[in-house]
């Protein structure tokens, strides 16, 4: 079996390279339909699956982010299982999981929401989130507002042309914003972009988009494999049966204090979910991997009470080294970072899904984990080789780690100087 995702213009070479960023999907069908900077290249998945189960299996993806794996796997014949835990980043997947079903029920559904948007009148906006209002023109806002409307009216969520909708109007509301962004998702109400897209025309032109993507991977791909995605956490895997995958192809978050909740809030505030970022905790974080100091500060975790957990036996002492240093750093700096409780939890989380996926797995299953580095207060943090210690703890051998990009090489903006990595990890169940 070979990878059937079309990929114009790119050699083998630089197809490696952005193997672990968003960046090659935007010019991949169905893969395009929502820009998740986390996200990482649904061709290099695809080869992946095709190399790892030529004759098929069933490929699961813990932190399976907007679905990038299991789609590729889908497009392999393969069947796919995926766990998420953000709840607005699952619902975007589950809406790209509806590409295989007929283009023309969406297209037709799509045109009554347009039309329906555009002869709706308008209704005051005060109800919107003030981060909404600032970052949005308002004839803009009302506009999107109608859209809303719309498909609160007329698109069944329980459909997949209702969801196909919904993700059509997700996907156009930073277009439709004059804010800047920063690097990543978060956003900048102060800093304004040249270039707005209208919200009516840009949702027209995104559910011809979307249209076109799933007749063309339908073509692609004519018998693609089944594919299930649980709302739920990767640390106990529930709802996954024991010795039932074949294949882990993932990306957890990285150690280096990103925060996921912040990302999507633009999104969430629109869909009224959040009112103000004090909201994201509770609403989004508390259900993370934690990743970011903002999780472990909120939680008030204590760094002594985390490295007692039995789990961090294998990667101590020097695990406790690396926190006594942040610890220092964070006292001498007032406590305004808590990344030593961060490392700490992190490492923690990473054992129990390690776990998990001990009892998921079957002997001889394959996993290939992307990760990063990190460096928080320029302390170096071996991420590689500390989840290989705990892989291997956890009845896993590990196969090696491969590089594919250094990471904070150009110094430019960053706090400190040491250099970083991102790459594969790849183990085996034994
Ligand atoms: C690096 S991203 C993976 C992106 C994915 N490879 C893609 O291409 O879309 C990590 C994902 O893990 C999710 N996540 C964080 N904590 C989790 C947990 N405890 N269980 C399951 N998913 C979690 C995040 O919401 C995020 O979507």
């Amino acid at each position: 079996m070979t990878a059937q995702l079309a990929l114009p213009g790119l050699s083998p070479t630089e197809r490696r390279d952005d193997s672990t960023t968003f960046t090659p999907n935007q010019r991949l069908a169905v893969h395009r339909w929502f820009r998740y900077s986390a996200g990482f290249s649904g061709a290099w998945a695809a080869d992946v699956v095709a190399e790892a189960l030529p004759r098929g299996g069933v490929v699961f993806d813990p932190f399976a982010g907007v679905a990038t794996t299991l789609i590729a796997a889908q497009s392999q014949g393969c069947d796919a299982v995926g766990v998420e835990a953000h709840p607005l980043v699952t619902r975007i997947a589950r809406a790209k999981l509806d590409w295989s079903t007929p283009p023309a029920a969406f297209s037709t559904l799509a045109e009554a929401v347009h039309q329906a948007a555009a002869t709706l009148p308008t209704t005051p906006l005060d109800a919107y989130p003030e981060l909404v209002r600032r970052i949005f023109e308002d004839d803009a806002l009302a506009e999107l507002d109608r859209l809303k409307r719309a498909i609160d009216a007329h698109a069944d969520p329980d459909t997949p042309a209702g969801r196909l909708c919904w993700l059509a109007l997700l996907a156009i509301l930073r277009s439709c914003s004059g804010a800047g962004t920063a690097p990543w998702q978060y956003v900048l109400p102060d800093r304004r972009k040249a270039q707005v897209a209208s919200p009516l025309p840009s949702f027209a032109a995104q559910c011809r988009l979307m249209a076109e993507d799933m007749a063309s991977l339908q073509r692609q791909a004519p018998a693609p494999g089944a594919a299930r995605l649980l709302q739920a956490d990767a640390r106990t895997l529930e709802g996954v049966a024991d010795a039932s995958v074949d294949l882990v192809l993932t990306s957890p978050p990285y150690p280096n204090n990103y925060d996921y909740a912040d990302a999507t809030r633009v999104e969430l505030s629109f869909l009224g979910e959040v009112e103000r970022w004090a909201d994201l905790h509770d609403a989004v974080r508390q259900h993370l991997l934690r990743s970011c100091s903002q999780h472990t500060r909120k939680e008030r975790l204590e760094v002594e009470a985390l490295l007692d957990d039995p789990l961090l036996g294998p990667i101590r002492p020097a695990l406790d080294d690396v926190c006594a240093r942040l610890s220092a750093l964070r006292a001498e700096r007032k406590g305004h970072k808590a990344y030593d409780t961060m490392i700490a939890a992190y490492f923690a989380d990473l054992a129990r899904v390690w776990q998990a996926l001990g009892r998921v797995c079957r002997p001889g299953a394959r996993a290939c984990f992307v990760i990063g580095d990190s460096a928080p207060y320029g302390v170096y943090v071996p991420v590689d080789l500390w989840l290989g210690v705990l892989a291997e703890a956890t009845g896993f051998a590990v196969e090696g780690f491969e590089q594919t990009r250094a990471r904070n090489i150009k110094w430019k903006n960053r706090k400190h100087r040491v250099p970083l990595k991102e790459g594969h990890l790849r183990v085996r169940r034994v």
